[in-house]
């Protein structure tokens, strides 16, 4: 796996150089005014949703996460170019960065726009959104906070709609034009474009009582090394039974 890189307005670091899980705002040192609310792009490609949100928001801290080195750097050489100190971009696989390297409920916003759809079968354990994963990304979110989700990819987009739908924190909402006065991605864009149906999502965390798909875990299988002792109660029927 790549090494994990850390962009702030162009200074950059690797993971391995830094606390984890990540302290945030102190990654923002540049920034005068503390930044309380957080959003986040998970796959942001060449970055037009994030740029322009961070541009737009300045009092709003922005994080992004994409996989591919090339869109990265293009998107940190942009953030440079502009001063956006309120952007951290994150080099590095989704669900490591998801699992292992950001902290809890932080953010009031996390968008995932045209994820890879990997429409084989046999592929299908690398898509973001399956019951697991989908934990991981509401893990970020705070009471209230919201999800948004977009594809034009309908047999996928279907199953998350059905996944969001079943998860008993979430209150589901689907629209053909949420969104419609925002920042569009560079897909949305070119889709809209040529007049591709596009499925919408935005589901809001409305309890934070129960953060886990019920169907999350499910191929989870624990063993001890050694089976537990039978309670004394049943030994002593076995013992005299012998
Ligand atoms: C189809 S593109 C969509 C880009 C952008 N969201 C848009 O709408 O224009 C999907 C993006 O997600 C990134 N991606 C896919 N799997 C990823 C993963 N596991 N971790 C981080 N980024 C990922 C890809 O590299 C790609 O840039």
């Amino acid at each position: 796996m790549l090494p994990v890189r850390i962009a702030v307005a162009g200074r950059e670091q690797l993971l391995a150089e830094l606390d984890v899980p990540l302290e945030l705002p102190d990654l923002l040192a540049q920034v005068t005014e503390p930044v309380r609310d957080w959003e986040v792009e998970i796959g942001f490609g060449k970055g037009r949703f994030l740029l322009e949100q961070a541009r737009a928001n300045p009092a709003c801290g922005f994080l992004g996460i994409e996989v591919v080195s090339k869109y990265y750097r293009h998107v940190r050489d942009r953030a440079a170019r502009d001063h956006l100190d309120n952007l951290v971009l994150l080099r590095g696989e989704a669900r490591y960065l998801l699992a292992a390297v950001l902290p809890a409920s932080f953010a009031r916003s996390v968008h995932v726009y045209f994820p890879d759809p990997w429409p084989k079968s046999r592929h299908h354990e690398r898509r973001l959104f399956d019951p697991e994963s989908l934990d991981l990304v509401l893990r970020l979110l705070h009471p209230g906070g919201v999800l948004s989700f977009a594809t034009d990819f309908l047999d996928y987009g279907k199953l998350v709609g059905e996944l969001l739908r079943a998860h008993p924190a979430l209150k589901v909402e689907t629209a053909a034009d949420l969104w419609g006065g925002r920042a569009r991605t560079h897909y949305e864009d070119k889709y809209h474009r040529e007049g591709r149906e596009i499925l919408r999502f935005e589901a809001r965390v409305a309890s934070c009582e129960n953060l886990f798909h019920p169907l999350g875990g499910r191929g989870v299988v624990a063993a001890t090394a050694k089976p537990p002792e039978p309670p004394e109660s049943v030994s002593q029927i076995v013992k005299s039974d012998g």
